[in-house]
């Protein structure tokens, strides 16, 4: 597969922004004022950051058991999201409901999208795809596994399948991937050229760091890397985008104990009666409410009412309507969030 055809002729056209690190002892080349504050231990302020976040991408790579060339730093995964796009451009094929960027930015850059809705499963509707993928030639498909709002992760060999007859790339965002049992596509990389895996702390930790990380063969960087803005990845967010990584044993720690919640979570929340829960490998779960009218008032108790009755209460959930009718998709927090949650939802139930 020749990755540069794949690019948009104008980014095939390109050269990446050279911002070379010059060692010097005086550094006067970059219109940066020579009067900083010492934020952190090393940080600086009046320099730009490193362009390339070399220590971070060497430590993450390190991480997820690549090479350094195979890795790309973004501003979040969502900026990751949006360069691939501007590089390869479209069409863009996703499932629905997923993740609304793929769309936003999809159509944000006047690149053609094409959704397929999930299947009563929410699993990916092979047939579909694969027919779609071969009518319409996609030039990326973009599959959330696990799959936000939904939180259930796709088949394996689907997901496997698609990237097997893509002509063009397939990226897995496995943004939710620390908290599933199941195996990332990581280890498949190397025998897949067009597949593409997207990394975010943001569920991690460090949502407000935006670090987000793009795991591919190295053709593909370099294509990505040339629509990248130079100084993407600030000094702040790399510093401690590191040390965090670097003392990985609080991040499992805490990932840990988000999973243990989410199962008491999962099991309380089953025991309610108008209520549909849906199994997550995510940091979420979505869930159902059937409808039930109140003999007495009336009144009918259902997703919105009770999204606006907990908000009353100061829980803030999300209110999915519009994407899936009838559902709401609530974060695992602390042990003390989950439980001040789930009482108030037994409470308005
Ligand atoms: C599937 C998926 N991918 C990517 C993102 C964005 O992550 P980031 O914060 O790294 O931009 C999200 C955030 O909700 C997400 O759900």
């Amino acid at each position: 597969m020749n990755i540069k055809k794949l690019a948009k002729p104008n980014v095939r056209a390109l050269r990446a922004y050279q911002a070379k690190e010059i060692p010097c002892k005086i550094k006067l080349d970059a219109n940066e004022s020579p009067y900083g504050f010492k934020v952190l231990k090393s940080i600086r302020t009046n320099k730009y950051p490193d362009p390339e976040a070399k220590e971070l991408r060497k430590l993450a790579a390190k991480e997820f058991k690549i090479k350094t060339e195979n890795i790309l730093h973004g501003n979040g995964s969502d900026e990751l999201i949006y360069n691939l796009i501007s590089t390869f451009g479209g069409p863009v094929l996703y499932p629905v409901p997923t993740f609304t960027m793929y769309g936003i930015i999809s159509q944000a850059l006047g690149e053609k999208k094409i959704e397929i809705p999930l299947d009563k499963y929410f699993d990916l509707d092979i047939n579909e795809f694969i027919k779609t993928i071969k009518k319409k030639k996609p030039k990326l498909v973009f599959l959330s596994s696990p799959n936000n709002p939904t939180g259930n992760s796709f088949s394996s060999d689907r997901i496997l399948r698609i990237v097997k007859q893509s002509k063009g790339l397939v990226v897995v965002d496995e943004a939710y991937q620390p908290f599933s049992d199941k195996k990332s596509f990581l280890l498949l990389l190397k025998k897949h050229k067009n597949l593409i895996i997207l990394r975010t702390l943001s569920k991690i930790g460090l949502a407000g760091l935006r670090v987000g990380f793009m795991i591919a063969h190295r053709d593909i960087i370099h294509e990505v890397n040339k629509v990248r803005l130079p100084f993407n990845l600030n000094s702040l967010s790399q510093k401690i985008a590191f040390d965090v990584i670097q003392d990985k044993k609080r991040m499992h720690s805490f990932i840990k104990i988000i999973k243990a919640e989410r199962k008491k979570l999962f099991h309380e929340m089953k025991k309610i009666d108008c209520l549909k829960i849906y199994p997550s490998d995510a940091n979420f779960i979505l869930f159902r409410v059937n409808p039930v009218k109140n003999k007495v008032s009336g009144g009918v108790k259902n997703a919105d009412t009770i999204y606006k009755n907990l908000l009353k209460k100061g829980v803030l959930i999300r209110n999915i309507k519009g994407i899936i009718d009838g559902c709401l998709r609530v974060t695992v927090g602390t042990p003390k969030e989950n439980a001040i949650f789930l009482r108030n939802l037994k409470q308005l139930l």
